[in-house]
């Protein structure tokens, strides 16, 4: 089975994390799959949205650990000019179609950083959102730095950005990055209701008003998307990511007292 399910029906498409032994965390080729299905979904007639989902008790870990050391251990000149995670959040920044998410269980960094470029988002109660960036020497990344502040106010997302500690859904509601809270084993089924009505919706009537929604903002968040990721590429080689990447893999804490 693979790490990413990609199935299309009644005008939805539908993209399912599946890798729940590892929490869903997301390997460079799991974004290289993801880029490719919302990128085909952009063209592809019989879809007029998109779902994105995991199951009812993880959305996802966010990007997978061991991923993140073993391209921290290669040299700048080696890495691709653009990454496969970077190529699937400027691919889901721009998407034309709406968006539609269900989230259940722990979404931590980009699962809850993707949550900015969905358009609907149901949650579980049992969702628990995190961007713990700094917590592994890291820094925001998917324009949260611009797209937090807008949505929280300043305080709160500085609170989300520079704590890290995980906020629940309930929480989310209040700041407003989900649109409702219901059962952990409904969420799904909501969501893809939902994106159902969507579906059945003039798409061009649809992609025109997403276009308005976002068009005074879309530019700033695709350059904000580049400039994070220079920075987050600086930050995943020092010794500060290594420690906390290493203190990861080693279950144990990690000892940032000489960074
Ligand atoms: N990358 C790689 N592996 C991960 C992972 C990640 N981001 N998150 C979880 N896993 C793996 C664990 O190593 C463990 O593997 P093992 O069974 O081989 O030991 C397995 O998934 C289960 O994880 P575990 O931590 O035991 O589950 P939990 O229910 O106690 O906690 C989380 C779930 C999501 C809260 C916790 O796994 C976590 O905090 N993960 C890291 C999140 C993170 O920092 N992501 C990067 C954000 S930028």
């Amino acid at each position: 089975m693979s790490d990413i399910l990609v199935h299309t029906e009644a005008g939805v498409c539908t993209i399912t994390f599946n890798r729940v032994d590892k929490k869903n965390s997301i390997t460079s080729a799991m974004y290289a799959a993801l880029a490719d299905a919302v990128e085909q979904a952009a063209t592809d007639n019989a879809v007029r949205t998109v779902l994105i989902q995991g199951d009812a008790t993880i959305f996802s870990a966010g990007n997978d650990i061991g991923d993140f050391m073993a391209q921290a251990a290669k040299p700048a000149s080696e890495m691709p000019t653009e990454s496969p995670a970077i190529r699937f959040l400027r691919t889901i920044a721009a998407f034309p179609k709406p968006i539609v998410a269900s989230v259940c269980g722990p979404a931590v960094g980009i699962g809850t950083t993707l949550l900015f470029h969905c358009d609907l988002v149901y949650a579980g109660d049992n969702a628990a959102f995190s961007m713990p960036f700094v917590n592994l020497a890291l820094v925001p990344e998917a324009a949260s730095s611009l797209l937090a502040p807008q949505m929280f106010g300043y305080h709160r997302a500085a609170e989300a950005l520079l704590l890290g500690e995980p906020f629940m859904a309930e929480a989310a509601l209040e700041v407003g990055l989900v649109n409702r809270v219901v059962p952990p084993t409904e969420a799904n089924g909501i969501a893809q209701a939902q994106a159902r009505k969507l579906a059945a919706k003039p798409l061009t009537a649809l992609v025109e008003t997403k276009r308005l929604l976002k068009m005074g903002q879309q530019p700033a968040v695709l350059e904000r998307i580049g400039v994070e990721s220079k920075s987050f590429s600086d930050a995943m080689r020092s010794p500060a990511a290594k420690e906390a990447f290493s203190a990861f893999m080693e279950k144990r804490k990690p000892d940032f007292s000489r960074f």
